[in-house]
C-alpha cells in the first residue's frame, strides 16, 4: 500500500503561499519551485542506501557514511515537472534525468503522451516522478505506467500541491508507488482545477499565458 507523506516544513508551507499568490509572477514562482523541490528532495531520499567508508581527516583515519551510489533518476512530467529538476540536482548532482512529456485533453481531462526519453539504465534506478500539480492523477498515473512498462521497480512520486483525488487515483494504480507532496489540498473544481491550488503551473512558471 502507497504511503503518503505531507512535507508539511515551514520553510515549504511558506514558500508555498508565496507560490500560491496569483501577484507572484513568473521569476519569482520558478525560483520558488526551485526551492521547494530542493527542500523536498532532502524528505524524500531520506531513506536512500548508505555504505560505509574509511576516509582520513587531518588528524586520523575514520570510518564514515556516504551515498551508497545506488542510481537515481528524476523524471519530470513535462512542461511543468521541468521546474522541479535543478533543485533536485542541486542536492542530488549524480542523478540522471529523464523526460516524460504529457499533456491534459481541456475537453476529456485525459492525459495526452507526446514526448518520452529515459536513461537507458532506468529499469536499474530508483526514480523520482516529478511534478508540481496531482489533480486528477490521470498524468502522474500514466507516467508512472509507461515506466514500469520500460521495466522501472523503484518509483517515488513527489507533488508540490495535490488534490484528494488525484491521490486517491494513482494509490488506486500503483499501491507500490510513495506519494510526498507539500500540501494537500481541498477538492478539484468543475474544470479539474484543484482548489485553492495555485492555477495552471506550466503557465505560470513559464508565462504563457
Ligand atoms: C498539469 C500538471 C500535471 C497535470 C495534472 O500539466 O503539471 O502534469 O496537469 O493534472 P492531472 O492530475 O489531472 O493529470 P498540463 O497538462 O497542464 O501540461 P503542462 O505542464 O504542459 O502545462
Ligand atoms: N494542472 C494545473 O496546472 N493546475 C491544476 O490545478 C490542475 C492541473
Amino acid at each position: 500500500m502507497s504511503k503518503v507523506t505531507q512535507i508539511a516544513h515551514p520553510l515549504i508551507l511558506h514558500k508555498l503561499a508565496f507560490i500560491r499568490d496569483k501577484n507572484t509572477g513568473s521569476k519569482d514562482f520558478r525560483e520558488l519551485v526551485e526551492e521547494v523541490a530542493m527542500l523536498m528532495a532532502y524528505e524524500v531520499t531520506r531513506d536512500v542506501q548508505m555504505a560505509e567508508v574509511e576516509i582520513e581527516t587531518p588528524i586520523c583515519k575514520t570510518k564514515c557514511k556516504m551515498l551508497a551510489g545506488k542510481k537515481l533518476a528524476i523524471v519530470p512530467i513535462l512542461r511543468a515537472g521541468l521546474g522541479m529538476v535543478d533543485g533536485m540536482l542541486k542536492l542530488i548532482p549524480a542523478a540522471k534525468v529523464g523526460h516524460i512529456g504529457l499533456y491534459r485533453d481541456e475537453e476529456t481531462l485525459q492525459p495526452v503522451e507526446y514526448f518520452c526519453k529515459l536513461p537507458q539504465d532506468i529499469d536499474e534506478r530508483d526514480i523520482i516522478v516529478v511534478d508540481p500539480m496531482l489533480a486528477t492523477g490521470g498524468s502522474a498515473a500514466d507516467a508512472i505506467t509507461l515506466l514500469k512498462k520500460k521495466g522501472a521497480k523503484n518509483i517515488k512520486l513527489m507533488i508540490l500541491l495535490a488534490a484528494p483525488e488525484g491521490i486517491k487515483y494513482v494509490m488506486d494504480i500503483h499501491p507500490d508507488v510513495d506519494i510526498y507532496t507539500g500540501a494537500i489540498d481541498e477538492e478539484l473544481n468543475e474544470n479539474g482545477y484543484i482548489v485553492p491550488g495555485l492555477g495552471d503551473a506550466g503557465d505560470r512558471l513559464f508565462g504563457t499565458k
